[in-house]
């Protein structure tokens, strides 16, 4: 069966997976702004002929001798009304469709956190991996926000911020880096003057706002991506490692999933660990059938007998 969203693929915008600075969209607003004008243009000649056409006829009518009706004028010509009604049809109606599809979008997203907490001090200076605090995005659906207990493995003892850059906020006001771990321990129920008598179970979550959301009918699974594919953080969050604070880079759009599909090949190398050993069976059959050593698949040798395939 074809779903609707297949036959609508070409009509997604073809966007490269990875944003560097929007090139791409420039291009697409200079080819609709051509195609504009070029409809303009070609419209107000349709006009000036069928203008020409009617001054024509009426000439010959006049020289034949036939009379005519006065003419309408151009406002209750039913004609121009009927063609004007239609053409806000179809410019309303592709308006309305596009800005309902990016209902909920939010690329550029980058909301004020409760504290203000730097990728670039941390996952870039001090190159602290994505994976000790995301590790979950390995082996399971979602990246996960760390706990304050993973922060306070390392701010029971870096108290204060001095070594790193000067870090501002959006508006050029400087942050205050160590005043920023202090609000870690207010959440963390943290005494730096009495630190041996921390009680890890009283601390309390930081409410972090969320900032890549995909809407409820769509299933995003990281380890999917992230160790199947061996796709780096990178191509769709971006730079992090450069960024103080968050950003959502890529649009989210199906466009945006759907393209990177289209130019990414699997890599089906199966004797070693550099290609993707969950789907390398796939070539193993292709030349074992080659070979006349099986003649067939079936569900059972691409994994229908496995438990989890059938039981959650
Ligand atoms: C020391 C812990 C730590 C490390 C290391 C770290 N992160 Fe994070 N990450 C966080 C915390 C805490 C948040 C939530 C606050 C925020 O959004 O800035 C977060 C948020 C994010 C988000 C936004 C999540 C959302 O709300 O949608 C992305 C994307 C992300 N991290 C990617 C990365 C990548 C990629 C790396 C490695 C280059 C990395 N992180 C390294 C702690 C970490
Ligand atoms: C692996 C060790 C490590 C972990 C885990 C860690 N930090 Fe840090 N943090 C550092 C280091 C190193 C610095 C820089 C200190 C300096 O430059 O003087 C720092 C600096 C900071 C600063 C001041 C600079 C800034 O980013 O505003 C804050 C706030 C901070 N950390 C919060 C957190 C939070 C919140 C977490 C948990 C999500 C966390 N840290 C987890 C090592 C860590
Ligand atoms: C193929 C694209 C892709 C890759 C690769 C990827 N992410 Fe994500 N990430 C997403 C999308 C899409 C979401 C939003 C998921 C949602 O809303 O359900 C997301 C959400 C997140 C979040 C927010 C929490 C969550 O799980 O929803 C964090 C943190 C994050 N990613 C970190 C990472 C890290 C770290 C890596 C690399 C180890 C990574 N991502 C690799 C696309 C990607
Ligand atoms: C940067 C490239 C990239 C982007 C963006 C991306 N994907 Fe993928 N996706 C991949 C790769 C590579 C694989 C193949 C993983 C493998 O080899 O097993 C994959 C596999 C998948 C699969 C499994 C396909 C199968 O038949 O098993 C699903 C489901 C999926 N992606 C969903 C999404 C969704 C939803 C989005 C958008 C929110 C998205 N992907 C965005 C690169 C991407
Ligand atoms: C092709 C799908 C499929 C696979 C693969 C599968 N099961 Fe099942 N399993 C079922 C169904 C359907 C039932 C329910 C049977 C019933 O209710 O009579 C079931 C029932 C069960 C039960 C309940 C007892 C019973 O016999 O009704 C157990 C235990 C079980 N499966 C274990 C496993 C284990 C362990 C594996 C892997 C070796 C496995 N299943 C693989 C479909 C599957």
């Amino acid at each position: 069966m074809i779903s609707w969203p297949i036959l609508m693929m070409p009509l997604l915008p073809a966007k490269p997976p990875v944003d560097n600075g929007g090139g791409g969209e420039q291009t697409t607003s200079k080819n609709a702004l051509i195609f504009g004008i070029i409809s303009l243009i070609l419209a107000v000649i349709a006009l000036i002929l069928m203008q020409v056409n009617s001054n024509l006829k009426k000439m010959s009518d006049d020289a034949e001798g036939i009379l005519r009706p006065e003419p309408v004028p151009f406002y209750r010509n039913k004609v121009y009304i009927a063609m004007l009604a239609l053409l806000f049809f179809v410019v309303g109606g592709f308006y309305v469709t596009k800005g309902a599809i990016g209902l909920g979008r939010q690329k550029g997203y980058q909301p004020i956190q409760p504290i203000y907490y730097s990728h670039k001090v941390h996952a870039g200076l001090n190159q602290i991996s994505c994976l000790y605090c995301h590790g979950s995005s390995w082996d399971s659906k979602h990246a996960a926000i760390p706990s304050v207990n993973v922060c306070m493995n390392c701010h029971k003892a870096i108290q204060t911020y001095e070594k790193g850059p000067k870090l501002y906020h959006e508006d050029g006001k400087e942050v205050d880096g160590t005043a920023e771990i202090a609000k870690l321990y207010q959440y963390a129920g943290f005494d730096p003057n009495n630190a041996a008598k921390w009680d890890p179970a009283k601390a309390k979550p930081v409410e972090w706002v969320k900032i890549h959301n995909l809407p409820d009918h769509v299933y995003f699974n990281h380890s999917q991506h992230v160790r199947a594919g061996k796709v780096q953080c990178q191509s769709c969050h971006g730079e992090i490692t450069a960024m103080d604070e968050v950003k959502q880079v890529s649009e989210l759009s199906m466009g945006w999933c759907v393209n990177c599909h289209r130019q990414t090949k699997v890599n089906f190398n199966y004797t070693d660990s550099t290609g993707n050993q969950f789907y390398s069976i796939y070539e193993k059959f292709h030349n074992d059938i080659k070979k006349g050593k099986m003649d067939s698949v079936t569900v059972a040798d691409i994994g229908g007998l496995e438990c989890q395939k059938c039981h959650y």
